[in-house]
């Protein structure tokens, strides 16, 4: 790769809806660190570094025209893209050419993933919330797929969403469980079957209180559930 190719530059891009432009952006650092140092969001976890936890899911859509558009958006790993994929032109017309970036600050405002975060805070779900964004985002990601007929969301789909996704404390039952909650719904005999029947660690009023962390950006109140890190 050329010195000029590992220039710094102008990364533009939809961030949770708003444009967002990162002056000076480090080519090769990982898009995830962007999010968290230069985006100033920290939900985002980083475990692995290498594709294999999860942790920094998020969700990216592309500009119809761009050969990167998808149907519905693609659940990337943030560690691995890297931040150069998103230099664009700075006087282009952002709606042709920027891409619109996801993550579970973001995703968490949209009806559908806040009962997705809270079918898994309300099924023992999450822990030390490490992987839980990651989780969200997942769901944020099947969500579009479902939503642009590109599943038939059955047990089998939505255990495999999860492929990819690690979490060291729950043992991942109560996270699939709640996934097929929220997807398939209890109804379900296959989901009615598996139904959790330890008590919920988190009241219905606490999994909300968890949730305006993320509908606010206020994480001063103490919280467990995708707790911002430094
Ligand atoms: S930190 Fe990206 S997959 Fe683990
Ligand atoms: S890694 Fe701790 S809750 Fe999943």
């Amino acid at each position: 790769m050329s010195a000029h190719a590992n220039a710094p530059g102008v990364c533009r891009f939809y961030f949770n809806g708003k444009l967002t432009t990162v002056q000076d952006a480090d080519p090769l650092a990982p898009l995830v660190n962007t999010i968290r140092e230069r985006c100033h969001a920290k939900a985002t976890k980083v475990g692995c570094s290498q594709g294999n936890c999860g942790a920094c899911t998020i969700t990216i859509s592309w500009p119809e025209g761009d050969p990167r558009h998808t149907a519905a958006p693609m659940a990337v790993n943030a560690c691995l893209f890297p931040t150069g994929g998103l230099f664009v032109d700075p006087h282009g017309d952002p709606a042709t050419q920027c891409a619109s970036i996801t993550t579970v600050e973001g995703a968490i405002k949209n009806k559908r993933m806040a009962s997705a975060a809270r079918s898994i805070a309300e099924c023992n779900g999450t822990q030390c919330g490490f992987c839980t964004a990651g989780m969200v985002m997942k769901a944020a990601y099947y969500e579009g797929e479902v939503q642009s007929g590109l599943t038939n969301c059955t047990v089998r789909d939505v255990e495999d969403l999860l492929e990819g996704n690690l979490c060291r404390c729950t043992g991942f039952r109560p996270i699939l469980y709640a996934m097929k909650k929220h997807f398939i719904g209890e109804q379900d005999p296959k989901v009615a079957e598996e139904m959790i029947s330890t008590p919920a660690l988190v009241t219905q009023g606490d999994a909300n209180s968890y949730l305006k962390c993320y509908a606010t950006g206020d994480y001063s109140s103490p919280n467990f559930f995708v707790p911002a890190t430094e």
